[in-house]
């Protein structure tokens, strides 16, 4: 089931996609070598809580933290730990915010210090086919147009799509129908309406598309353990420009010339 949002609903969308989007500029202040991903999600807790939010992963099926944090190889949901980031490193933070029973959806992955032109080539790449989805979201298009942009734009310049995991609707619910996988045909799957929310969310390798989740039954990594990009905004579909519920806006203030 498809949940069209009222613009009253889409005003409790906005408000909690600001606030994700604040906290993730907030973490950017943080970010650099040395800094330990749990001390990162301390600080996230804190400001989504000062702010009026809840940390809608937190518990979310036992999910043990607020974001999660995804360094080099880890695809989607890693924990925080006592791990400290190096110089070169890539920092995925994917992260979902509650206010008032409505869920903001987005991540963004950081360079730690400064990284290779061949990862920063695959992030510029993975956020550019956010973008370049982002803009397939018109109302009438269909979902395997966003899932097929994104997919030939990735492979094109050599990367691999991660199958196993999708963008998602989203709404009172953090995953709601449809999916939105990263790959697929155009003219397929359900039709675009206004009012839609989507969360789109390219996962993008380095290496080979294959992936494996860790014995905690959470952290999921490329199988080749080669760097994998994710990026990710929540979006509302309106006519032919889809609005962009989320933004890097605040992450771009802080890092400036380090934005990618
Ligand atoms: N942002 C992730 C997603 O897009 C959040 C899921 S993590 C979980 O689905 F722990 F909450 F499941
Ligand atoms: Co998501």
């Amino acid at each position: 089931m498809i949940y069209l949002k009222t613009p009253t609903e889409l005003e409790k969308m906005r408000a909690a996609c600001t606030l994700a989007s604040q906290t993730l500029g907030e973490l950017a202040k943080w970010i650099q070598p040395g800094v330990t991903t749990n001390r990162l999600e301390s600080i996230a807790r804190e400001f989504i809580h000062d702010n009026g939010g809840r940390p809608a992963c937190l518990g979310y099926g036992g999910f043990p933290a607020a974001v999660c944090w995804e360094v080099n190889e880890i695809v989607v949901h890693g924990f925080p730990s006592n791990y400290a980031l190096r110089e070169g490193d890539i920092l995925g933070t994917d992260i979902v915010v509650d206010i008032d029973g409505y869920n903001g959806d987005m991540c963004y992955t950081f360079p730690v210090g400064e990284i290779s032109p061949e990862i920063a080539a695959l992030c510029r790449t993975t956020k550019e086919s956010l973008y370049m989805g982002i803009e397939a979201a018109k109302e009438g298009n269909r979902i395997g147009d966003i899932s097929n942009t994104v997919q030939t734009y990735c492979e094109s310049r050599g990367y691999s799509v991660v199958r196993e995991m999708c963008g998602h609707g989203i709404g009172k619910s953090m995953h709601e129908d449809p999916e939105i996988p990263n790959y697929g045909r155009k003219s397929t799957g359900p039709i675009l309406r206004n009012g839609m929310c989507l969360a789109i969310e390219p996962m993008i390798n380095l290496g080979a598309r294959n992936v494996i989740i860790e014995k905690d039954g959470w952290t999921c990594r490329t199988r080749d353990r080669k760097p994998s990009a994710h990026y990710e905004h929540t979006i509302a579909v309106n006519g032919l420009t889809p609005e962009i519920l989320t933004t890097y806006d605040y992450i771009k203030e802080v890092l400036q010339q380090r934005f990618i």
